[in-house]
């Protein structure tokens, strides 16, 4: 557990539990699912230590239109994708070079302070072009386009066909170096999952024991989801299908890339179950992973994994072998396949993720983070305050903020400018009033 932080959680958490299995009969259908949950966790971590990054599903731009029905049932599984040349590799070399160039002659905000390789930079001419690239909008779109409302009753204001541009940093990671803050997590709210009634609403079927019925791209109760009820900072206070990043640099397995655990269905389906559960006093067995060493208890506020932190609020889902053993975390999180310039890798927003804390290999590994939002009503009220924002060349409102213009982006060599933003990536950005507005 990291430093200031408790996994002791205020009495009121005892309350929820109990108003959530308010039942005998609730109970017993928890264990149930719990125990067949555990089961497929033991097939399904085996195979994935055993395949290793091919089992993240890998697609070329150009198939996107066409994939089977299986591709597609595999990619929303596992709930992470590599997409190969949506944009020309000499296209994103000259975005690597400006950005290099970019860091070099301005005075950047970066960490680490002393070799800075993650730039607080939102508004680089390279990061405002590979935003607004008609293909990276079309994966986007298609990426939105995953999500659906049961029976195709998308909610009224909101367009999954019609993406939005999010404004978020890049890195330009040198090898040999150690990241020690990237371990296994889920942005996008933490004791919210429980605690917020639209944002628990996501994974009701799982909370009912019908956890095979949960569908993570259900988009209804994503739209009024509390991801972040008590401040915490440093959060994307929009809605995004998916995270992403558009890879600037050829990078593999071993040199700093993103490890994903690859089965959103089940992740979300033991996490959720997670606070219920805990080990028996007398165990059975010597395996501590044996359902039998396992038991129902709801008598105490802890949540695996949600934290108590600085300011008051909660911090996690953080996931480790402690937490939660049966997702072997350790073994099972999956290093992306190799990436090369233009490629795009994308992990749907509740699935676990990390990045190697090592860089073993010998070249940069450069990436602009780019994720997939659609058009929905409190989207489109951020994009707002985020062309604001560009126009202003200060962060995007989600970000750490600067005192005025003169501390932001605009006194740089090399900004984005509005006529840098390309056709469809007007709309994207806010400067065309879209359908739904
Ligand atoms: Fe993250």
């Amino acid at each position: 557990m990291m430093e200031g932080f408790s996994s002791v959680l205020p009495e009121r958490f005892l309350d929820l539990k109990k108003e959530l299995v308010n039942n005998g009969e609730a109970q017993e259908r928890l264990t149930q699912a719990w125990n067949e949950i555990l089961a497929n966790l033991e097939t399904m971590t085996k195979e994935a230590i055993e395949t290793g990054p091919e089992i993240i599903p890998q697609i070329d731009f150009s198939e996107i239109d066409s994939l089977s029905s299986e591709k597609l049932a595999d990619i929303k599984r596992r709930g992470g994708v590599v997409i190969r040349n949506v944009v020309d590799d000499a296209e994103a070399l000259r975005w690597t070079d400006s950005l290099r160039e970019y860091v070099k002659v301005n005075p950047v905000d970066g960490l680490p302070l002393d070799n800075k390789q993650f730039f607080m930079l939102y508004w680089t001419q390279s990061q405002v072009r590979a935003r607004s690239h008609p293909n990276v909008l079309k994966v986007s779109t298609w990426l939105n386009t995953l999500y659906g409302a049961p029976d195709g009753n998308i909610p009224e204001g909101v367009h999954l066909d019609q993406p939005l541009s999010y404004a978020d940093r890049f890195r330009i990671r040198h090898a040999g170096g150690r990241w020690n803050d990237h371990k296994p997590h889920i942005d996008g709210g933490s004791i919210e999952r429980w605690e917020d009634d639209e944002f628990r609403n996501c994974f009701a079927e799982i909370l009912q024991g019908d956890w095979r019925k949960h569908n993570p791209y259900n988009i209804t109760n994503r739209l009024n989801a509390k991801s972040s009820l008590y401040g915490r900072p440093n959060q994307s206070s929009v809605f995004r299908t998916f995270q992403g990043w558009l890879a600037l640099s050829e990078t593999g397995p071993g040199e700093g890339t993103l490890k994903l655990f690859p089965d959103v269905l089940l992740s979300n389906a033991y996490l959720i179950l997670r606070p219920f559960f805990r080990p028996v006093e007398q165990p059975v067995s010597s395996d501590p992973l044996d359902p039998q060493n396992w038991k129902f208890d709801i008598s105490t506020t802890e949540f695996p994994g949600i934290y108590t932190g600085e300011g008051g609020g909660f911090y996690g889902p953080r996931l480790s072998s402690a937490t939660h053993p049966h997702m072997r975390i350790d073994e099972v999180m999956t290093s992306i396949p190799k990436v090369w310039p233009g490629d795009m890798v994308f992990w749907h927003c509740d699935v676990v993720h990390s990045v190697e804390p090592e860089h073993v290999g010998k070249n940069d590994s450069a990436a602009i983070y780019i994720p997939a939002v659609p058009s929905t009503p409190a989207n489109r009220e951020y994009l707002e305050r985020q062309r604001q924002a560009f126009l202003r060349g200060v962060p995007p409102p989600d970000f750490p903020q600067v005192k005025d213009e003169s501390e932001g982006e605009k006194p740089h060599q090399g900004n984005g400018v509005v006529s840098d933003i390309s056709g469809d990536g007007r709309r994207a950005m806010g400067f065309e009033v879209s359908v739904g507005a």
